[in-house]
């Protein structure tokens, strides 16, 4: 069986030496890629910028900008899963310059957006056929998890969200805590190492896929 996973931030330039991103480090992304690795899938993992090593026994794709990812995806479909971990800029600057602007022309004064391509929804809409048999999105929520996260799910249209609670120290932390959320109910994923959570969803993940 195989698998999609992506991880990390994207990158947006502004210019040559400028760009917009976040904080992600892919350390839930690249740990889920590795545990459905561990359970025989074929992963290809679809990752930006971070400072961790290219897994072993699994392909690796580094992209930058969003545009990047959802084309990487695309390339690597049919797959039976698909999982959303990557952290992908809403918004990129309109243009890049192809050279370093100058703050002094204030240039910079006011950095028109345009709104990138939202994988996961796209994804998730893709006909049968082309679209994995499980679309797995995830929520990052401060508040009214559960809510929130059910409302994402039919927003996006992909068939389990999970939820976890980043209002503590979990973007870039080692640990997570998080709510498996299907069509089928909920399940609590107790705070452990972000490996846990990791093989925890990737064995539920096979389960749906058997
Ligand atoms: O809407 P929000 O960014 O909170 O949704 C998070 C989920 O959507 C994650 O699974 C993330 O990977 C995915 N996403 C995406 N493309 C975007 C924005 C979010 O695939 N442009």
């Amino acid at each position: 069986m195989k698998a999609i996973v992506t991880a990390g931030p994207t990158l947006e330039p502004i210019d040559p030496v400028r760009f917009l991103s976040n904080r992600s480090s892919g350390q839930q992304g690249y740990a889920i890629a590795e545990a459905l690795r561990d359970l025989g899938f074929e992963v290809v993992l679809i990752s930006g910028p971070v400072a961790l090593n290219d897994p072993k026994g699994l392909q690796t794709v580094r992209i930058e900008t969003a545009r990047e990812m959802l084309a990487a995806v695309n390339d690597q479909l049919p797959a039976d899963v698909f999982v959303s971990v990557a952290a992908v800029a809403d918004w990129r600057p309109a243009e890049t310059a192809d050279r370093k602007l100058k703050l002094d022309k204030g240039a910079m004064a006011s950095l028109p957006l345009a709104e990138n391509p939202d994988i996961l929804k796209t994804i998730s809409h893709y006909g049968l056929g082309h679209r994995p048999r499980l679309v797995v999105g995830f929520a990052a929520e401060t508040h009214d998890v559960v809510a929130h996260a059910r409302a994402k799910r039919d927003r996006k249209g992909c068939d389990w969200i999970v939820a976890n609670d980043v209002s503590g120290d979990v973007m870039g932390g080692a640990e997570n805590a998080a709510l498996l959320i299907t069509p089928g109910g909920e399940e609590e994923f107790a705070r452990a190492a972000k490996s846990e959570l990791a093989r925890n969803l990737a064995s539920r993940i096979k389960q749906a896929l058997s």
